[in-house]
């Protein structure tokens, strides 16, 4: 769908992000702006700004910044449009009507109605549980160290006795056999016709981020087999995006998050405190389930089970991990299976200490590896050794190899030289035959100085418009170097131009939440350095700063032909130096 600007700077307007953040953090105001905890991070102290004026947020401490827009994207986990419903229904606004295929309209419809059919039988299952009938799965749910707490937050309940309990009560409800067969609640057979998928089992529902039931797993209360079943795949339900516990974990501001095997150890964890625990169920862990961690989180760590199929699961993962940007470490389980068993054993201190104690996951597969070799033997030592170098050689960056030669060497006990010589020859090898190419956040960070200096003068702009003719003779949107901060220079020029800015409205002229957010970064740029005076000195040099930049970066351009080109750049140098005798007044 395609909103107008019209319609989105309207909701906009009618949504102060002040009263629309103070329903989600408590500010308070301290002078020209608002303070609070930072909902985006664990801080004490608050570093979280709101400004009015700028109708903008900015946290001074992990950097989390934007519009109004962004903000209910970046809390609730939202899409442009849904962050966009959710403001106009605040504002009293309506917005068109989607204007969608019908086959579209039948498939949003179907989804509704799926998750309504859900809701309804967790809610049934959750009334079973502290029925007559429920008495033993309750018994079987304390046994295993539940509180009513735990169970009431989970939504836990139990499925009936009987293998058509839940249809017929469905049914009862008006849900037509068709919506229970797409719910995947129901199962049907030749001899016995439509019966339930789950009876006689205490079940756990699975909710999606938002916190709406999207499926169930159900787990018999002996040692029945199969163990535990899953509701099959259907319109809103896949296994693969989804992380059970995610609706609780990615409000615990945590720095890190923990990815373990199962229902009960995830229940186990946040009864313990440990609210940032979520599982990936009855399924490996897929790169859609890394995407999705990593808008969460930079950091996990590993509680999959001690055993083989645990530690070949945590094999799988890491790689895809690392794929998504994330910093993995594996916690040691020993001597217990999992963790629910290892907090009824050792208690939640233990577990945190195991939490800070957490392997590295590139050492923890070079300890996998190390089991497949011989080493007492000096040859199998070399070969585990040559396969240790070759994968040390795959890190792009020099002092990360440096790094982990070091603490391979020191591990295993072999020569820091030896290991160093071997992975250079693997790198050798690998020049010729080279890999993916180096993903953009490994990049180099472009001279952050320079970029420093540009989010001063935008900063600045936007604070005294008065620099505007002084500053824009000298430098053109395209002098800046970072292709976000010219795009944001060449919308600020044009507003200052008409004499009317509005920050908030350039955050909306960028659709990525990043860039969003590296926009809040640029207009909350501390400008006021010291005295009017100093602060006027401070403009003057970074306007130097970017003017040779951009001075350079056209020399290296230029054609050595082009005669027009360096009498453009010994004008530009010029102006570099004339900038001695200029004065510019706040
Ligand atoms: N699982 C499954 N189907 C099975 C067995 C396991 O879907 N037949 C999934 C479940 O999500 C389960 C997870 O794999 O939570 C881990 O299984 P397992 O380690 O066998 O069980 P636990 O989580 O330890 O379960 P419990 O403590 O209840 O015995
Ligand atoms: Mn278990």
């Amino acid at each position: 769908m395609f909103y107008s600007d019209e319609l989105i700077e309207e909701v906009r307007l009618r949504n102060d992000i002040v009263d629309v953040i103070s329903g989600y953090v408590k500010l308070q105001r301290k002078g020209s702006s608002y303070f609070g905890l930072c909902p985006f991070h664990n801080e004490k102290s608050p570093s979280f700004s709101v400004s009015p004026q700028k109708q903008m947020y900015y946290c001074f401490g992990c950097g989390a910044g934007g519009n109004v827009f962004t903000f209910i994207r970046q809390y609730e986990n939202y899409s442009f449009p849904e962050a966009l419903k959710l403001l106009a229904d605040r504002a009293g606004i309506t917005l068109p009507e989607e204007d969608e295929s019908a086959e579209n309209r039948r498939r949003r419809d179907l989804r509704t109605a799926v998750l309504e059919v859900n809701k309804m039988a967790g809610k049934y299952y959750y009334y079973l549980l502290r029925t007559e009938q429920g008495a033993r799965a309750m018994a079987y749910l304390k046994d295993r160290g539940l509180t009513d707490e735990t169970i009431r937050s989970f939504g836990l309940g139990y499925a009936g006795r009987y293998s058509d309990q839940l249809s017929r009560y469905l049914k009862q409800q008006g849900v037509s056999d068709s919506l229970l067969k797409e719910s995947g609640l129901v199962q049907i057979s030749e001899k016995q016709g439509m019966y339930d998928k789950f009876w006689n089992r205490v079940m756990f529902p699975i909710m999606d981020v938002n916190s709406r039931v999207i499926g169930f797993g159900g787990r018999v209360m002996g040692d029945a087999k199969p163990k535990y079943l899953n509701s099959p795949e259907t319109v809103i339900f896949d296994k693969g995006r989804n992380l059970y516990g995610l609706h609780a974990a990615r409000s615990s501001r945590k720095k890190y998050m923990l990815v373990c095997e199962g229902y009960m150890d995830v229940i186990a964890m946040h009864q313990a405190g440990f609210t940032n625990a979520v599982a990936s169920l009855g399924t490996a862990l897929t790169a859609q389930h890394a995407s999705l961690l990593k808008r969460y989180t930079n950091e996990v760590i590993l509680t999959y089970d001690s055993d083989e199929a645990g530690v070949r699961a945590a094999l799988r993962a890491i790689p895809l991990l690392r794929e998504a940007g994330i910093m993995t470490r594996v916690l040691h389980m020993e001597p217990y299976k999992d963790p629910d068993e290892f907090i009824k054993a050792l208690g939640k201190e233990t577990f945190q200490e195991r939490i800070d104690q957490a392997q590295n996951s590139f050492l923890f597969e070079i300890s996998v590896l190390e089991k497949s070799y011989n080493m007492e033997d000096p040859e199998g030592k070399t070969r585990f050794c040559r396969e240790a170098a070759r994968r040390i050689a795959d890190f792009e960056q020099e002092i990360e190899r440096e790094n982990y030669i070091e603490a391979v060497a020191a591990k295993y006990q072999v020569s820091f030289e030896g290991l160093r010589k071997m992975v250079m020859s693997w790198l050798l090898q690998g020049a010729f035959v080279r890999k993916k190419p180096v993903r953009r956040e490994d990049a180099p960070k472009k001279d952050e100085g320079i970029r420093k200096s540009e989010r001063l003068l935008l900063s600045w702009l936007l604070e005294y418009p008065r620099l505007y003719p002084a500053v824009s003779s000298r430098i053109a949107p395209e002098d800046f170097s970072d292709g976000l901060y010219r795009k944001v220079a060449e919308l600020l020029y044009r507003q200052l131009e008409s004499g009317q800015t509005n920050t908030a409205w350039i955050v909306d002229q960028f659709e990525d939440p990043e860039e969003q957010k590296a926009i809040a970064e640029i207009f909350n740029t501390e400008v006021r350095v010291g005295s009017v005076k100093e602060t006027e000195k401070a403009v003057l040099e970074s306007m130097r700063k970017v003017m040779q930049n951009a001075v350079e970066e056209k020399g290296r351009r230029l054609d050595p032909s082009d005669i027009a080109g360096l009498q453009e750049l010994i004008a530009a140098k010029r102006k570099i130096q004339e900038l001695n005798g200029l004065h510019i007044s706040l």
